[in-house]
This record gives C-alpha cells, structure tokens and sequence, in this order.
C-alpha cells in the first residue's frame, strides 16, 4: 500500500525545521507540509491548556491540507498537548522525547545535563524519562527560554549569543557533564556556538535524527509510506513573521522556498 498525502510538522516558530531537515533525509518521497506558529511563539512559558489550544488550531489547520500524520517537532508541545492530541484526532502522531536515555547510558562523568523550556521541564514526559533513564547520573537541568527568542529573531551568530551561551553552560561545566542533551528544537541551531563554548569532551545530543527514524517507523508500520518514489513537496505556512524562517531554510539548508503567511 501507497499513500502519497503529506506529513505535517509544526513548532511555536523555526525550531522545528530541526527536524524537518532530518525527517526529508531519511523520508526522501514524503511531501512535508510546516507550519510555524510563530505569532504565538514562545510556547516554552505558556500553560499547559494555552499550548493545548494552540496545538489544536495547528492541527485542524494540517488537516484542511490533508496530512496523513503528523510529527510535534516541539518538546513543549509535545509534553503539554501530545497526549491530548492523540485522544481527540485519530491520525498518527510522533512526539519529541527528551534524549536522557542514551546520555545518561553513555556519560563517563556521570553528570549530564538537559536546556529545555520551562514547560518541558514541566511535563511529565520529561519527569518519567529522567526517572526511568537518569537514575545513575547527577542530571542538571537549565531553562533556555531566552534562547529560544535568540534564535526566533535569528540572532544566532551574534557576539552577544555566544557571550550569552558562555554564561549559560558556565555551571554545567562546573559540574563536570559530559553530555548536553538539546530539548528544545530550537537548539540545534546554536551547535556552532555552543561547540565554542563547551569543552571538547561535551558531547551534544540532538534528538531529530531519532525523531525522524521514529517517523519513519510509524508511518511503515501503519503502512502510509509513500511508495511512489515521485519527487516531494515541501510546504511552509507562518502565523507570523517569515524572514528568518526563510533565511534558515535559504542560508543554512540551501532551501529557496516561498513560505505562506496564514
Ligand atoms: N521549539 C520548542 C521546543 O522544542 C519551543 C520553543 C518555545 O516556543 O518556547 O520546546
């Protein structure tokens, strides 16, 4: 069985396209459909029931495109709305886990350590993982939301981030961790920073690779993979500004695409 319909991601802004770019590497026939609800972005302090109803309106929105599933590349709305989500439409979806598992398996220091939002921190996914995952190892934990409107404004290379950045690991570092594990989407896109601000034996873990393998499983074993090896589409919508969402797709991934404001 075939089925050529897009798959949809969203985020609260331009974290997610982290994951869009992992998820059209190893999913090259799937059409994606992004939306960024970068109007209401940040999500990272918002309550639980804010992030649920904005999810929602995201999701009704995928689904007049005529998504087949669709993957929250938000930890934060992952662990404020998934749950909700799954319970109330009845297309697939995949989530962001926070990768404590194998950071924690694989730390020599036993010190880890996680940057996520406020609302991530807050979820229950996040507690269960560190729980089940983290038992062995000190976890030390770090509120990034500053970061997230570092990168949402495209900041991204300026002097005052990587000063910003300094500051933020400082602790950690004294804390001996060996792994910094991203739990925000919006993160990956600071890796060219952060690499200059931590020592070489922080190992820095970005879930998107094992979110767009987790896609991939999801959709083969519900048998909704595309089979018609046709070349794909890629569609991006906005709530709110559009620049630096095109200037990531054009200058970081080399994409030219025309985003629709909604
Ligand atoms: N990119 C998001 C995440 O993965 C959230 C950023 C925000 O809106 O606070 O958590």
């Amino acid at each position: 069985m075939s089925d050529s319909r897009p798959i949809g991601v969203f985020d609260s802004g331009v974290g997610g396209l982290s994951v869009w770019k992992e998820m059209i590497k190893i999913l090259p026939f799937e059409s994606v459909i992004y939306y960024a609800d970068n109007k209401n972005c940040p999500y990272g302090n918002k309550s639980p029931e804010s992030i649920i109803q904005l999810s929602s309106k995201v999701v009704d929105f995928l689904l007049t495109k005529d998504v087949k599933s669709i993957v929250v590349a938000c930890n934060t709305a992952t662990a404020a709305a998934i749950d909700h989500l799954r319970k109330n439409y009845t297309i697939p979806f995949i989530g962001m886990e926070p990768a404590v598992k194998p950071a924690s398996l694989n730390s020599k220091t036993k010190s880890i350590a996680i940057l996520a939002t406020e609302g991530t921190f807050n979820g229950k996914l996040f507690r269960e993982t560190s729980r089940k995952y983290a038992r062995d190892v000190e976890l030390n934990i770090e509120i990034g939301n500053d970061l997230v409107d570092i990168v949402e404004k495209g900041l991204i290379n300026e002097q005052s981030t990587y000063n910003y950045l300094k500051q933020v690991v400082k602790p950690l570092v004294d804390k001996d961790i060996d792994h910094l594990v991203l739990g925000c989407t919006h993160f990956p896109f600071l890796i060219p920073v952060l690499q200059k601000v931590l020592p070489e034996n922080v190992k820095i873990i970005d879930p998107a690779p094992a979110v767009a393998k987790q896609t991939f499983r999801v959709l083969q074993q519900k048998k909704i993979l595309n089979q018609s090896f046709q070349k794909p589409q890629y569609d991006f919508y906005s709530s709110g500004q559009t620049v630096v969402l095109e200037s990531i797709l054009k200058d970081i991934f080399g994409f030219d695409i025309e985003i629709h404001a909604v």
